[in-house]
């Protein structure tokens, strides 16, 4: 399985840094949504669902957590600790976020709208529609 992460390019100096992501160049998408959790409680995993159409950016811009990948024949598990860090989730990609340090913040860059009929939330609907067809 590719696993696709991108690191930004930070403009730091003497002040500190900062990251600015722009749609089409650091961001391959048009991103229509941005969401993020924080103050997720110790021991919770996220997630467990994949997109029909939906493709995301994952940026753990504070903290660390980790993001289980799944494309229905391989599974890897993806450790998210730095905020000049995207992990890419295309569609189809089930997906799980876990160990959550008590201070994360996992910013989500997403190319739609939220939108319920998009979700797989089913393990075996999600195999029906990303590997059996
Ligand atoms: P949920 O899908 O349970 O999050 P996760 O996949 O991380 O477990 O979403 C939690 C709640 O937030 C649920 O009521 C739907 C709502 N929500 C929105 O309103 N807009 C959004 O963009 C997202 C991602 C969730």
């Amino acid at each position: 399985m590719q696993i696709i992460k991108y690191v930004f390019q930070p403009h730091g100096d003497e002040r500190g840094q900062l990251i600015a992501l722009e749609e089409f160049k650091d961001i391959p998408f048009e991103i229509k949504r941005v969401y993020y959790m924080y103050d997720t409680a110790k021991g919770v995993t996220r997630g467990h669902h994949a997109h029909k159409s939906l493709e995301q950016i994952l940026v753990c811009i504070h903290g660390s957590c980790k993001v289980l990948l799944d494309n229905g024949k391989e599974k890897k598990v993806i450790p998210l600790e730095k905020p000049y860090e995207g992990l890419y989730v295309a569609s189809h990609m089930w997906h799980e976020m876990s160990d959550f340090s008590a201070d994360a913040v996992l910013m989500v860059l997403a190319s739609d709208l939220y939108d319920e009929s998009d979700y797989l939330r089913n393990y075996d609907e999600f195999i029906d529609f990303a590997v059996g067809k």
